[in-house]
């Protein structure tokens, strides 16, 4: 008698002892917010990154508003970003009352192509939003030739480098990352921002609290804020999945590699699409893996695939949709098909396949049987 299997999910964190211990610990000090985990954890992050400064805040979308407000973005300003995002970082712009002015992807990386974006640049351009997509580093050189302000969406790229060995986050830039529960690391919801500028620290620092800096009591506000504060407990569990990244890190690798290995036949015979190797933008640079991303091959209905998946337990999903043909981005900004084309192409193929750390080798030939049947012409 046949028994039914288990789904493959599509994401799962790690969560052990550490997380376990240090966040009961938050919990009997009973310090739960504004606390000393915050300044610990951002410390943490910001010297695993070798960075000079990392402000905590509630989510990346959070980190991405307070980092484009430092950025001196303001009402009617244009900031050139990539259509192929997930849609907070377009939101955020829109939270300044500025435009995100989209620009086509390079196919290989599927980050914000360099002269595309320089293309788009116009007189009200005040800054640069390049995305670091699916953890694969961005052209970081190319778009600081530009000589605008920059702010980078690396919420997908924790332990990603550049090709000059520094880490994502560390240009000096503001640069946000997200701790969103499938992240690389999770603090459930969260985000760090990081800058080498002592000044950008100290505005992120008090426009996530209301507006308040360092040296006011209660009763003084200086400028307006917001909260996008992050817990002590949150911060207790990122100290705690901090000290485990290497470990995360190495895991979500590992997953990456036994799908290369597993959808080798798949590639060759039937052009599936992969994500790119390390390198494929300029030779050093790294990806901090994040999810895995497959193409569908050309000709083929992706939505179909992604049912067939289901069908046989495998938890997949379209990722990511283009962001200017979201029915909002549409009717706001009269978007239209054929704008971006390789972005275009590219969100119609993407379908996101079961990715965390501790993906099983059975697990990873289920996924590969099911997309070879989804795949290969009956
Ligand atoms: C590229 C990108 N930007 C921004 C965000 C927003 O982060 P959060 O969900 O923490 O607000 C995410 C997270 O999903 C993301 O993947």
């Amino acid at each position: 008698m046949s028994t039914t299997r288990e789904e493959v999910p599509l994401a799962r964190p790690v969560l052990g002892d550490t997380e376990e211990r240090l966040v009961l610990e938050v919990l009997r000090s009973g310090q739960l917010s504004l606390g000393p985990r915050v300044p610990a954890f951002e410390e943490a992050f910001a010297a695993r990154l070798g960075v000079a400064h990392a402000s905590a805040v509630s989510s990346g979308t959070a980190g991405l508003h307070l980092a484009l407000r430092a950025a001196g973005v303001t009402d009617g300003d244009e900031v050139v970003t990539s259509p192929f995002s997930f849609v907070a970082s377009a939101n955020a712009v829109l939270f300044e009352r500025a435009r995100p002015v989209f620009a086509d992807i390079d196919p290989v990386t599927l980050n914000l192509d360099p002269a595309a974006a320089a293309a788009a640049v116009t007189g009200r351009t005040t800054a640069v939003l390049p995305v670091h997509i699916f953890g694969y580093p961005a052209d970081l050189d190319a778009f600081e030739h530009l000589g605008l302000p920059i702010v980078e969406d690396a919420c997908e790229a924790l332990g990603a480098v550049h090709a000059d060995g520094t880490a994502v986050g560390a240009r000096g830039h503001p640069a946000v990352f997200g701790f969103y529960a499938n992240k690389q690391l999770t603090t459930g919801e969260g985000g760090m921002v990081t800058t080498s500028d002592p000044a950008v620290k100290e505005r992120l620092d008090a426009e996530r609290n209301q507006g308040r800096a360092r040296d006011m009591g209660w009763l003084d506000h200086d400028r307006l804020g917001f909260n996008y504060r992050l817990s002590d407990l949150a911060c207790a569990l990122g100290l705690a999945q901090l000290e485990r990244l290497d470990e995360l890190l190495a895991g979500r690798a590992a997953a990456a590699a036994a799908y290369r290995a597993a959808l080798a036949d798949l590639v060759r015979e039937e052009d599936l699409g992969l994500p790119c190797e390390d390198g494929a933008g300029a030779p050093g640079e790294r990806r901090g893996w994040f999810v895995f991303v497959v193409q569908v091959p050309a000709g083929r209905d992706r939505d179909t695939v992604i049912r067939a998946l289901r069908a046989r337990g495998v938890q997949c999903k379209p990722y990511l949709p283009a962001i200017h043909l979201m029915s909002f981005y549409r009717e706001a900004f009269g978007h239209r098909p054929g704008e971006f084309p390789v972005c275009e192409d590219v969100a119609a193929r993407s379908v996101a396949l079961p990715f965390f750390p501790g993906l099983s080798e059975g697990q990873v030939e289920r996924v590969a049987e099911a997309l070879g049947e989804a795949v290969r012409p009956s």
